[in-house]
């Protein structure tokens, strides 16, 4: 019987990525013999990276850190809702158990979640996985509009972050965790598809007073404030 068409070439991807496991496992336990026995026991990550799912924005290889060192949620345009069980369910873990000591919400220019709610493309599903980041359009439409037509979803792109890192402070589980006196920290990052360069928002909030404040000075700043 012949092969499905394309059917080898699917099972050539696949056969590479088993065999670049094997390698990468062999050479991760030479550069550190028991990496992985000492790792299964446990798992201590300092960071939460809530992220944007685009296969570019990788989280772990961006900020160069080993496996166990960073707990990760993405999903399309790194969105923060008060109503997505998994994300929240995800922040819960690390506040609570894991004892995270900060929280970054990382978003990247060139978007394509916030390229499409800026257009206005129908695409189905994600029109409402999007939603919001349309209203943040409208809320924001000064700034968005004195970007200019070419950096427009850049800017976009970064007050969608600081949005998010607003949803995020907002919910119970960090209002609780820094009711307890929790050390937590939440911050806004963005990278640059183009270089590989991570960029600080400068809206890190360490407890709810720093909230009116930051947010604030955030959105009275011209944006995007990190583009080449
Ligand atoms: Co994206």
């Amino acid at each position: 019987m012949p092969a499905m068409p394309g059917f080898d070439e699917r099972d050539r991807t696949l056969a590479r990525l088993l065999e670049n496991n094997r390698a990468w496992a062999e050479r991760i336990n030479t550069e550190h013999p028991g990496f992985f026995e000492k790792l299964a026991r446990q798992q201590a990550p300092e960071v939460l990276w809530i992220g944007c799912s685009d296969s570019r924005v990788p989280a772990n290889e961006i900020i160069g850190v080993m496996p166990g060192e960073v707990f990760v949620h993405r999903n399309v345009a790194n969105q923060v809702m008060h109503v997505d069980f998994n994300c929240l369910a995800v922040m819960q873990y690390a506040v609570e158990a894991l004892r995270v000591r900060h929280i970054i919400v990382c978003g990247h220019y060139g978007c394509g979640g916030v390229k499409a709610a800026l257009r206005r493309h129908e695409l189905g599903l994600l029109d409402n996985w999007l939603f919001s980041i349309g209203e943040f359009r409208r809320k924001h439409s000064a700034i968005i509009a004195a970007a200019g037509k070419e950096a427009e979803t850049d800017a976009l792109c970064e007050l969608n972050v600081i949005e998010q890192v607003h949803n995020v402070c907002n919910t119970s589980i960090l209002q609780q965790a820094w009711r307890r006196g929790q050390d937590l920290a939440v911050h806004g990052w963005i990278y640059g598809i183009n270089d590989g360069h991570l960029h600080d928002l400068a809206v890190t909030v360490t407890g709810p007073e720093d909230m009116d404040e930051t947010f604030t000075a955030a959105f009275s700043v011209p944006r995007p404030a990190h583009r080449r």
